[in-house]
């Protein structure tokens, strides 16, 4: 039996995750460790999807993460997430990631990643997802930018 498929804002999907840069999560240099970072993303995308499907997501894909620049022991992560386009049962969650230094009173973007999510069911299977009804133009951008990265990442 197939979901209603009522269609869902963005806004509705957003998630924030706000962490500290913690001395376990560094490096030697005293920089966050990339494989941190990545568990964050992941995590705060998957409660996007999971925020917008109402079912457990799966990580079924990660674009390419650049790290443009070293966060340091101490700065403070905002992680932001939402919904860029549902398909059938799968989500492109774009990820946006900002490091703060409460202290210097800097705030500088570090990272966005897009990952594909699907929404599975009790039993691990791809279960139909709401569609997605872009509303201001920024979303209409990112709705159309995901279709073509869609077709890039599975090649149809
Ligand atoms: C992702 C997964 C659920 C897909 O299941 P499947 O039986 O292969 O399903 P299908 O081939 O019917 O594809 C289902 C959807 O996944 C998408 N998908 C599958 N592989 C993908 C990939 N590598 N990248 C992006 N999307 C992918 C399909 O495009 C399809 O999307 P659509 O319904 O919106 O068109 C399954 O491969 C899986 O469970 N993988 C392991 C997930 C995991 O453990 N993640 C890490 C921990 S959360």
């Amino acid at each position: 039996m197939s979901v209603l498929r009522r269609k869902k804002k963005v806004s509705e999907s957003i998630v924030t995750m706000t962490e500290l840069v913690l001395p376990n999560y560094t490096n030697q240099l005293g920089n966050l460790l990339g494989g941190q970072l990545m568990h964050w993303i992941d995590i705060c995308g998957a409660l996007s999807a999971s925020k917008h499907s109402q079912h457990v997501c799966v990580t079924a894909s990660v674009d390419r993460i650049d790290f443009h620049h070293p966060i340091k022991l101490g700065n403070v992560v905002t992680l932001t997430a939402n919904v860029n386009c549902a398909f059938k049962t799968s989500m492109e969650v774009g990820v946006t990631v900002y490091a703060e230094s409460h202290v210097e009173g800097t705030r500088i973007h570090t990272n966005t990643a897009f990952l594909t999510f699907v929404s599975v069911d009790g039993n691990g299977k791809p279960t139909e997802t709401f569609e997605l009804e872009p509303e201001t133009e920024d979303e209409r951008k990112r709705f159309e930018e995901a279709h073509q990265r869609r077709k890039a990442r599975l090649g149809k």
